[in-house]
């Protein structure tokens, strides 16, 4: 795996009407990991994406995506980050299909490409059979599928999947974890995962980010933060545990 850095924030902070949402944040994520983005309700995790996809401005520290300022870079950023959002919204009229075809039209992809690459998505995420119904009629799951299918359209660099496996059944959720892992195998995407579900995170994250109230209280490879938390014990320790740890010393 490649160990260059491919986000680096450097005293990143958000303050939104006075609340400090995100406060001085260093963290780097390295190009070809799956990077474990974890801490609990309101801890700034989704504000610290946006403003690396360039969606909402820093009001203090930096930011650089493959280099660039996403602030003053916005496409070229965009254009390499595929975002799976927590509250996604689908045109609930069109079907699957269509859902896929016009995010690939705004990407600028030519047709041919489009149809083929909109064919593998819906085979990787399991919808095919539903394809050609509309969004509207999808389950949860569905859905949640659909807007994995949309982010592998673009093949980007780097994906941010927050709370990718949210809304899944059992099955469904090993099936994503897999794709995950095959995606950054393959085709060297970089994933930013976040997610509460703190036992799919150590089943496939390199290195995870603990941020609580804004700060980031650890980060690094998980068997390295549980060294530091908790000692050298007679028995792998579970990221539930460390987790727990960073979270009542805060
Ligand atoms: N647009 C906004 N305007 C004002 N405050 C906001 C805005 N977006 C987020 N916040 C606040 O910033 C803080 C961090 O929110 P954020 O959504 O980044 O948390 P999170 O870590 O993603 O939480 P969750 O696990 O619940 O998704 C919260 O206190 C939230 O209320
Ligand atoms: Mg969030």
């Amino acid at each position: 795996m490649a160990q260059e850095p491919i986000i680096e924030a450097v005293q990143l902070t958000k303050v939104y009407n006075g609340h400090t949402a995100v406060d001085h944040l260093d963290l780097t994520v390295y190009g070809g990991e799956i990077f474990g983005f974890l801490g609990p309700n309101g801890a700034g995790k989704t504000t610290t994406l946006l403003m690396m996809l360039g969606l909402t401005e820093p009001t203090g520290g930096t930011v650089r995506v493959m280099g660039l300022d996403p602030a003053r870079h916005p496409l070229e950023v965009k254009a390499s980050i595929g975002y799976l959002q927590e509250n996604m919204g689908f045109y609930r009229d069109l079907t699957g299909r269509q859902s896929l075809a016009y995010i690939a039209e705004l990407n600028g992809l030519e047709r041919k490409i489009a149809q083929e690459r909109i064919q593998e998505a819906l085979e990787a995420v399991g919808i095919t059979a539903a394809a050609d119904k509309k969004v509207v009629t999808y389950s949860r799951g569905m859905r949640q599928r659909l807007g994995i299918a949309e982010v592998l359209i673009k093949k980007p660099r780097i994906a941010f999947l927050d709370e990718p496996t949210l809304g899944l059944d059992p099955e469904a959720t090993n099936r994503m974890i897999e794709l995950i892992k095959d995606l950054c195998r393959r085709h060297e995407m970089t994933v930013v995962l976040s997610s509460h579900f703190l036992n799919q995170i150590q089943k496939i994250c390199q290195r995870v980010g603990i941020m609580i109230e804004g700060k980031l209280v650890a980060q690094g490879p998980i068997e390295q933060l549980a060294r530091e938390k908790l000692g050298v014990g007679d028995r792998t320790y579970t990221l539930e545990e460390i987790y727990m740890q960073y979270f009542q010393e805060h």
